[in-house]
């Protein structure tokens, strides 16, 4: 009895243990099934012929380099590829890869296989600031994120950043259909030509309407425009950005600044659309679906097939964003592909991390900002009545003074996924500038005033603390000049707008406030 008992034991383990192995084998199968978006297109009948992305796999299966960086110390070159088949960035191997020194972007692999990469753009119809009439590359730590709860950084494009490969396979030329979509930081953006992410020339030049199709993303308003102020998903055509069927205004394309962007343009014989949300969660809606625009030159298309990435055909350099990935491919995408693919995007976690822009300005905190440049590491950020200085606070500082140094974060009341700064001692009146000179003034509600007090916080530019972006003025930063506060640039013409010390005076450090 015992010893049958103990068989039947056995018997019951040994099924249970093929049980287990088949369960491993469904799961195992399973995982290695998870899809990326180019597993998308692609049961879709239009395939990738490029993929892009320093942030993901954007295959299931993926498991090749999605970019390459390459340190100042000592020039060396790192590819950088996912943490696992489909996943996100090895963010830690660029982190010791680059540690006490600075990495730039160098290239961009392409998944799809056809070693479309996109490297540093060469001098075209205008030269790049870089030797040899180049573009710049990319800061690799420049735009830090998460996405599925791991670490992993954008390619952020300040004016004078491109990427390009005029030399392709499979990429749409002439009339021939394509889709595209990318993800951009929908808060970072300006009004110089032309952030783009597609389609374009292959000598670098403005060959003629309809010799482009990418998607442009910010707030020029030379071409077309939406509603509101902006920013806008547009269509770069060649000596055009498209919001409809107009050149000029089309009243379907609203202003769209999600943190995370979802945006696609796409096109086939005389048919085009633009499509976009909010790469976090939800669906996509169109804001354009029909024929080419009212203007000669762009139907049928002569689609040269070259890629580029935070540049115009032309290699205009004026523009700025972020972009973390995007893909082109070979026909022209299904409504319900793309929302499919969208579906893929917002499962897969795109987030600033801990805190607005991973820098502890969480909105509802109260914080007091701590100047970083060497004069002025006791001073904060202060108001004294409604001029906004930095004032030096300490310990034996009255409460008042405590009080003017101490903000509350709140929600950017222009922007939502940015933040305006409350005064813990005069609730109701915001940190905004005006003529670039920062002010302490009460919110009047109005849609200027809800600009110019939203500010975008970024890693602080000198690696200390915060920098915060003017969302309207998209590339200005708050600095202290002279113990006055200014929103300024390196290029401007104002005194506040001094390149020397700015990198120091526009990086904060979030500290506990003076007043809680
Ligand atoms: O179409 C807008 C811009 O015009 C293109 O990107 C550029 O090539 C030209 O300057
Ligand atoms: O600070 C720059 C601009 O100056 C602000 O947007 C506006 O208030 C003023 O015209």
């Amino acid at each position: 009895m015992a010893r049958q008992r103990g068989m039947r034991r056995l018997r019951v383990a040994a099924a249970l243990g093929s049980l287990v192995a088949g369960l491993l084998v469904t799961v195992g199968t399973s995982q290695a099934a998870t899809q990326g978006p180019c597993d998308i297109y692609a049961s879709g009948g239009t395939p990738c012929v490029a993929a892009h992305s320093t942030t993901r796999a954007l295959y299931g299966s993926y498991t090749g380099s999605l970019y390459q960086v390459r340190r100042s110390s000592d020039s060396a070159t790192r590819d950088i590829g996912p943490l696992g088949a489909g996943g996100v960035a090895d963010a830690g191997a660029q982190d010791s890869f680059c540690a006490n020194t600075t990495c730039l972007i160098t290239v961009i692999y392409d998944q799809s296989g056809r070693n479309n990469r996109l490297t540093q753009a060469p001098p075209g119809g205008f030269n790049g600031p870089a030797p040899g009439g180049y573009d710049n590359l990319a800061n690799a730590t420049a735009a830090p994120i998460t996405v599925g709860g791991h670490k992993a950084y954008g390619v952020y494009v300040a004016p004078g950043t491109g990427y390009r490969n005029n030399n392709t396979n499979g990429v749409a030329t002439g009339d021939q259909p394509e889709g595209m979509y990318a993800i951009f930081d929908g808060t970072h953006y300006n009004g110089g030509c032309c952030f783009d992410y597609g389609n374009a020339e292959r000598n670098s030049r403005d060959n003629g309407n309809g010799t482009m199709e990418a998607i442009y993303f910010g707030n020029i308003k030379v071409w077309g425009y939406g509603t509101g102020n902006g920013p806008w998903i547009m269509a770069d055509l060649e000596n055009g950005l498209f919001s409809g069927i107009n050149p000029g205004y089309n009243a379907n394309d609203p202003s769209i600044g999600h943190r995370f962007l979802t945006a696609i343009v796409k096109g086939e014989p005389n048919h085009w659309a633009i499509r976009g949300g909010n790469a976090q969660s939800g669906g996509l809606s169109t804001f354009y679906n029909g024929a080419r625009p009212n203007a000669s030159g762009y139907n049928p298309m002569k689609k040269e097939g070259a890629i580029i990435l935070g540049i115009g055909g032309d290699n205009s350099v004026g523009a700025r964003g972020t972009f973390y990935e995007g893909v082109m491919t070979s026909g022209y995408p299904s409504d319900a592909t793309e929302n499919a693919v969208q579906a893929n995007i917002a499962a897969a976690g795109y987030s600033t991390g801990s805190g607005s822009g991973g820098t502890g300005l969480t909105p509802g905190s109260t914080v007091s900002l701590r100047a970083t440049t060497a004069c002025c590491t006791g001073r904060y950020l202060h108001h004294t009545g409604s001029t906004v200085d930095t004032a030096v606070i300490a310990g034996g500082s009255s409460s008042t003074e405590k009080g003017n140094a101490s903000w509350t974060v709140r929600a950017g009341l222009g922007n939502s996924s940015c933040v305006s700064f409350e005064s813990r001692n005069t609730s109701g009146q915001y940190l905004r500038h005006r003529n670039f000179q920062l002010y302490l003034n009460a919110n009047d509600g109005g849609s200027t005033f809800a600009q110019d007090a939203t500010f975008c916080p970024e890693p602080g530019r000198n690696g200390q603390g915060a920098s915060l972006r003017s969302v309207n003025y998209g590339d200005r930063y708050v600095r202290h000049y002279v113990n006055l506060g200014y929103i300024a640039n390196t290029s401007g013409s104002n005194t506040f707008d001094s390149p020397t010390l700015f990198d120091d005076d526009v990086s904060w450090v979030v500290a506990s406030p003076w007043a809680s």
